[in-house]
């Protein structure tokens, strides 16, 4: 089984990973969902300890947050505004027993995010930027839908408590408010940690 494979630092290719979703999601998922070791990376990262609660902007079908989840022990939750990817997420969740992982249909700017110690962002609003970045037929591209969601962006990591940890998936570092201190990046600069003042 996929995920004891992972608990075992096994890590599977992302296309082996990717079968447990439905085939529409596994073409999908090279452009749109984060990739197994960049996921593995990440939740290290981020947690520090079992009673950590992290979360994800705009979780898609769930991959980061079910890997994440099965390597730490921590408590991740996805937030996604499809509610169709929530329903997968929460089927994935149900077949492989994925108790730490919780996901949420609902726009992220309806969250408190100071109910969280980690926040991971895989530049959520693309959708809206890049007319080639289509995940389904409401994919729509608008620059005033994607300023006003990096705005709300600025201002939910604003208000997250001090020492809260944020990691970042192919998002430049202007879009990360100066509240947060950049830590580090890895080799190909395309993840990215901080730390909030
Ligand atoms: C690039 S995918 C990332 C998926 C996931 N984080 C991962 O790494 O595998 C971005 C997701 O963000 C969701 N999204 C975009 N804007 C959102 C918003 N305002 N609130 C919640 N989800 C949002 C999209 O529906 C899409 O599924």
């Amino acid at each position: 089984m996929i995920f004891e494979q992972l608990k075992q630092k096994k890590y599977p290719s992302d296309a082996a990973f990717d079968t447990i979703y439905p085939k529409k999601y596994q073409d999908h998922s090279a452009r749109h969902f984060t990739p197994v070791r960049i996921a593995v990376k990440a939740s290290r990262l981020l947690v520090d300890s079992p009673a950590d609660r992290i979360l994800d902007i705009g979780s898609g079908v769930g991959k980061f947050c079910s890997i994440g989840s099965c390597i730490t022990g921590a408590q991740f939750y996805g937030v996604e505004k499809r509610k169709i990817l929530t329903n997968v997420s929460n089927r994935i969740k149900k077949t492989h027993q994925l108790k730490n992982a919780h996901f949420i249909n609902d726009d992220f700017t309806n969250l408190d995010f100071e109910q969280f110690n980690g926040i991971y962002f895989f530049n959520s609003f693309h959708e809206h930027f890049d007319e080639t970045c289509v995940l389904d037929e409401t994919s729509k591209v608008s620059l005033a839908v994607y300023k006003k969601y990096h705005e709300n962006l600025m201002t939910k990591l604003n208000e997250c408590r001090t020492g809260t940890r944020l990691v970042t998936y192919y998002t430049f570092k202007n879009k990360i408010p100066s509240s947060f201190r950049f830590i580090d990046a890895n080799e190909t600069k395309l993840l990215k940690f901080y730390i909030k003042k």
